[in-house]
């Protein structure tokens, strides 16, 4: 009965009306949602005023929000809900890589390189070597993999945030493919951590609640390897400050290593730098495939 409803027998009200939908878990999304609206709604004793603030915020959102500036992914992260799903249906098994966020510089055109290749595209700052080795979790190697991987620059942007600087062309990412051994290696230079996008809602929401919205320094991977199942993670910078505060919660212990601060001379491809470096190495072990 949906007359002289009440501030409790409102919520059972709008419940009733899922009772003719057939698809069960669409139905219990939409009944579960309600209860919880609900109950949010009464426990902060919501305003009219603050009901209109938030209907203007998801405006500003969708207003804001394009192919390329994804802000209802990026309130998702922020408020912890991206990482929650992933964590609620993490089907990785305990020797393999952990996965983590995507994030929103992924770019589907990026270059192939062969490895060995400099990724940086020319973009200056201090040259950082990586040496990665992809394998099973029996410690087989993966040969063929592909490996996507895209990062910052020192001053913590990425290629797609400077278009006009760097003509559109894209820089610090590319794709490579593992060798017999399962290793892959390529040069580019030093990322740096990064605020998150805050000229939007999103970052409103950062600066209302006294947030960072630094993102600690991290280089982006992303695996595919015909028999296993897709790996998307990052691997984090071991002493850097915004570690324990990332404003997406990406961060896991498993995924904390050394970038190795080196003098000049001999890099890991052989070739001598004739300025301080940086090296990194890691393994990642991919999850057979289901
Ligand atoms: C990133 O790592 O690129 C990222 C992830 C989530 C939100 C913003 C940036
Ligand atoms: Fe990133």
């Amino acid at each position: 009965m949906s007359i002289d409803l009440t501030e409790n027998s409102i919520t059972k009200a709008v419940q009733c009306t899922f009772d003719g939908c057939h698809d069960a878990r669409t139905r219990e999304l939409f009944l579960t949602l309600v209860r919880h609206l609900h109950d949010f709604t009464r426990e902060v004793r919501l305003t009219g005023e603050e009901w209109f603030t938030a209907m203007d915020f998801l405006e500003r959102v969708g207003k804001i929000t394009t192919e390329t500036r994804q802000e209802y992914v990026l309130i998702s992260d922020i408020l912890g809900v991206s990482v929650l799903v992933d964590l609620i249906n993490d089907q990785s098994r305990p020797c393999t890589t952990d996965s983590t966020l995507l994030g929103p510089f992924y770019v589907e055109g990026r270059p192939t390189a062969p490895n060995g290749a400099d990724i940086s595209g020319d973009v200056p700052g201090m040259p950082l070597f990586f040496t990665g080795r992809v394998v099973s979790p029996a410690g087989d190697p993966i040969p063929g993999a592909r490996v996507d991987t895209w990062h910052s620059d020192g001053d913590g942007h990425y290629d797609v945030q400077q278009a006009e600087r760097l003509h559109g062309r894209l820089a610090m990412r590319a794709l490579l493919t593992t060798d017999e051994e399962g290793r892959f290696w390529y040069r580019s230079i030093a990322p740096r951590y990064y605020p998150v996008p805050t000229d939007g809602p999103g970052g409103e929401i950062i600066r209302a609640t006294g947030r960072s919205p630094m993102r600690p320094e991290h280089i982006h991977f992303w695996f595919h390897a015909e028999g296993y199942d897709p790996l998307i993670t990052m691997l984090f910078r071991s002493d850097d400050p915004y570690l324990a505060c990332d404003p997406v919660f990406a961060v896991r212990r498993s995924l904390i290593v050394d970038f190795v601060q080196h003098d000049p001379g001999a890099a890991p491809d052989g070739t001598v730098v004739d300025e301080p470096f940086q090296t990194v190495d890691w393994t990642f072990t991919l999850s057979p495939a289901r």
